[in-house]
């Protein structure tokens, strides 16, 4: 009888091998281990044997059963592993697939005039510096030597931030959305150490008329180099560098005498309509970008205040600056020969698709 039930689990281990799938070892187990399995058969001779033999063929009987259902188990959960397995790969996603290519649109052209600048003004050493949209009255104002209930505040119309928010704040903490990118000269010049040599891009806000070149939110880049021995000199050469750099080498700048509360002297700078070629007339009719003039005011600048300096912890007999900003939306329509910046606002993809 001990050879029989060798025999089985021969058997038994051979046919389980072969087992792929729930149903072909459920009826295994019931072959080996059911009412009518060829154990149950086997044992059904115990009772003719001695005692002897009844007890450990009993006792070896008794381990085989347990050793086939932890065997049968073990299958169970490997046929179990296996059509997850198959689940997994049969509905698995490629996600590298290519995603057919129309429609996927392309940067916006004040993105792109914008990325245009950055580069232009890394390859010069700046460095790129952002601030937060929604400003202080002290960094968007008065540190800019634009002391509060000062007629200069009417230049920026302001967009203030409501009053259930600023009414128990003191006056120079009032938030306002920011009317220039000029406050990050400030927040730069406390923070770093000299020299500095920075642009901002970012998104302003005023509270205007809209006309062809004006609308109430749009994109300047400022720029702030403070060091030693910087000069007026200094600020021209890189102005005309990189709008030369930009809109081709026969661009001319022209530099008009100014005020800005944080600039001494100051020049608001004009460059050579590209629209009209410096001519002030496009198709036979009056240029509306540049006003029948042949400029176009695209920049402003000046040397950094030493007012502005002290208040930012610098020494001004020993260091001087100079700052400027761009409009990008205009550079972006003169560069594209679009008349108005305002277009680049309204959602027209049929403009926008152009560039
Ligand atoms: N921040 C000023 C404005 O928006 C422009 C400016 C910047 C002028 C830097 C001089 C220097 O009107």
């Amino acid at each position: 009888m001990k050879q029989q039930l060798q025999r089985l689990q021969e058997e038994f281990i051979a046919s389980l091998a072969t087992i792929d799938s729930e149903a072909s070892l459920k009826q295994l187990e019931s072959d080996y281990l059911g009412k009518k399995g060829k154990l149950k058969a086997i044992l059904a001779g115990v009772k003719d044997l001695s005692i002897e033999d009844k007890k450990t063929v009993g006792v070896a009987a008794n381990e085989m059963k347990k050793d086939f259902m932890i065997k049968l188990a073990n299958k169970a959960w490997e046929i179990e592993l296996a059509a997850f397995a198959q689940v997994e790969s049969d509905e698995a996603i490629d996600v590298t697939i290519g995603y057919p290519s129309e429609n996927l649109g392309h940067k916006h052209p004040i993105s792109h005039t914008t990325e245009l600048l950055e580069d232009i003004f890394i390859s010069l050493g700046f460095k790129i510096e952002d601030g937060p949209q929604v400003e202080d009255e002290l960094h968007n104002f008065d540190k800019l030597n634009i002391p509060h209930n000062h007629p200069a505040r009417d230049v920026w119309d302001t967009f203030w931030i409501s009053d259930d928010v600023n009414k128990n704040k003191d006056i120079w903490e009032r938030l306002l959305l920011r009317t220039h990118t000029s406050p990050v000269q400030i927040r730069t010049m406390m923070s770093q150490e000299l020299p500095i040599k920075i642009i901002v891009p970012g998104r302003v806000f005023r509270y205007e008329q809209e006309d062809a070149r004006h609308t109430c939110n749009f994109y300047q880049l400022e720029g702030l180099v403070v060091g030693e021995g910087v000069t007026f000199g200094d600020l021209k050469w890189t102005l005309d560098t990189v709008m030369k750099q930009l809109l081709g080498e026969k661009t001319e700048l022209r530099f008009r005498p100014s005020i800005f509360p944080f600039t001494e002297p100051s020049a608001e700078v004009d460059v050579s309509c590209q629209i009209c070629n410096w001519s002030g007339e496009a198709k036979g009719k009056k240029c509306s970008m540049c006003s029948w003039t042949g400029w176009v005011e695209l920049l402003g600048s000046g040397m950094v205040h030493p007012t502005v300096l002290e208040w930012c912890g610098i020494d001004s007999k020993k260091y001087s600056g100079f700052a400027f900003w761009m409009g990008i939306d205009r550079i972006a329509a003169q560069r594209f020969g679009v008349s108005s910046s305002r277009m680049f606002y309204q959602n027209k993809l049929k403009l926008n698709e152009q560039f």
